[in-house]
């Protein structure tokens, strides 16, 4: 009988529990393992180095530790595969992907469509793992495969504009060459790769299958066939899952169709709010018209997800700085929605074809949605896009610009009162529910803000743009 992903999430890895007369998952921290019958134990360890996935004795927990093989079990039965492997983090898990696929196989050479997460861009990049990269739109990848080709690399939704890649497309694009998907930002519960033909899904752990901010991991789910050559790798680069991480990832996943689906409709409510804001320009959410060109929301995916990325007219900087509810950080997936500046900080290493190519502007924020009261969110947002916008106003209006270097005043203390008027931020569709803090934020007088069209805010990007890009402002 095969279960949802609701059944499967809450029972995944714990079939033997009540056998062993426990409820909570057990923790094993033991870093060795005693054995009086050596040649066994030398037969264990000879496995493991083979890559096998059990064997009589764990010997050392480099090799083997039950509490991630349980975690290790529970993520491949969400994901559909035999197997999978688990690492310290995100990145120790598409590294051990690379090893594995391009290095123990001597393809040295990668294609991969971006925009991807600035550490995966920067680590192909800068050919730490002396491999050459082919960048490549998603129509592409089938021209870039060389016979040396090891692996081709997509993320979808994409980090950070949510862009979706078609697998299946891809897939078949790349023939024999095996496939990896980032599936961090979609989770099992929103979409499962390896049906569509990848060999790789790859997870950072650290977002939503953990779920509360306080556990750094990476996951792998493939086929046992190359479960193996990526246990191989995790033995030798000791980029092993700590046991209290495997714990914490494993309880992780019983929320996680519960976690997701509440933020994606909170998500999907914040993204068609923002879509008529005027301090935005625009709005990228796979949800929203327009937004999914390939019709893969429903096809592919099972849902748009909680992750959005909006383009601030103002300065982008000064909108979070202005946040009072939401957290002003990298990484997602948490319970609080987290919120942060990707051409500053997670794509900050990004070269600039690169960022040019994903679409990284200066004004560009990536919000992960939490578990907030969506109308709590919206007042804080609007609230900031609000109070970024007057202090644009308070840089660009003679009466307000310092002299010095430009900088973008956040607090309202800034603005000069008698420059005041009354300013509508939100579009006339949400009138009706503003809650009280934000028709109290309408009430409040503030600097006229002209039309976004008019560009009073080009000039004040700047703060943001000098510092993705040096001295030199660039037009958002
Ligand atoms: C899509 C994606 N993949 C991989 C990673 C890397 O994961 P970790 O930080 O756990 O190494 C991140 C981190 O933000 C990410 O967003």
């Amino acid at each position: 009988m095969t279960y949802a992903v609701d059944t499967r999430a809450v029972h995944a890895g714990r079939a033997d529990l009540a056998e062993l007369g426990v409820h909570a998952l057990p923790l094993d921290f033991s870093t060795t393992y005693p054995m009086h019958d050596q040649v066994a134990a030398g037969a264990a360890l000879g496995a493991f180095a083979d890559g096998a996935a059990t064997a009589a004795t764990p010997v050392y927990q480099r090799l083997y530790n039950p509490t991630t093989a349980r975690f290790e079990q529970a993520l491949a039965e969400l994901e559909g595969t035999e197997a999978a492997v688990s690492f310290a983090s995100g990145m120790a898990a598409i590294t051990a992907v690379l090893q594995a696929a391009c290095l123990m196989t001597d393809r040295r050479h990668v294609v991969a469509v971006r925009p991807l997460y600035g550490g995966t861009d920067h680590l192909l990049s800068i050919g730490l793992l002396g491999l050459a990269v082919t960048w490549v739109d998603q129509d592409e990848v089938a021209g870039a495969i060389r016979p040396d080709t090891g692996l081709v690399v997509v993320e979808t939704p994409g980090n950070p504009t949510l862009g979706l890649v078609d697998i299946t497309t891809v897939c078949i694009q790349a023939g024999d060459v095996p496939v990896l998907v980032d599936n961090t930002f979609a989770t099992p519960v929103l979409q499962n790769p390896a049906k569509l033909g990848a060999s790789y899904v790859v997870h950072s752990g650290t977002k939503y299958l953990g779920g509360h901010g306080d556990v750094l991991g990476g996951v792998v789910a493939c086929a046992e066939q190359r479960a193996g050559a990526l246990r191989q790798v995790r033995i030798l680069t000791g980029a092993v899952l700590h046991p209290l991480a495997g714990y914490l990832l494993h309880r992780g996943l019983a929320t996680l169709p519960l976690r997701v689906r509440a933020a994606q409709a909170t998500a999907a409510t914040l993204a068609v709010r923002l879509s008529v804001h005027r301090g935005i320009s625009k709005v990228h959410y796979p949800g929203l018209p327009g937004s999914d060109p390939r019709g893969l929301v429903g096809r592919q995916m099972r849902g748009p997800g909680a992750m959005i990325a909006f383009e601030t007219s103002g300065d982008a900087a000064a909108v979070v700085a202005a946040l009072r509810l939401i957290t002003p950080a990298v990484s997602l997936g948490s319970v609080d929605s987290l919120i942060e500046h990707p051409a500053l900080l997670t794509h900050r290493l990004v070269d600039a074809e690169g960022k040019q190519t994903g679409g990284i502007t200066p004004n560009l924020l990536r919000m992960s949605v939490g578990l907030e009261d969506p109308d709590d969110l919206w007042a804080d947002l609007d609230q900031a896009l609000t109070a970024a916008a007057r202090a644009t106003v308070s840089v660009t209006a003679p009466v307000a610009v310092p002299a010095g270097p430009a900088t973008v005043p956040t607090s309202p203390a800034a603005v000069p009162a008698e420059s005041a008027a009354e300013v509508m931020s939100v579009g006339g569709v949400f009138g009706a529910d503003r809650s009280g803090a934000q028709a109290a934020m309408l009430a409040a007088p503030v600097i006229a803000v002209p039309e976004p069209e008019a560009n009073a805010f080009g000039a004040v990007s700047a703060t943001s743009a000098q510092a993705v890009n040096g001295s030199a402002p660039v037009p958002a």
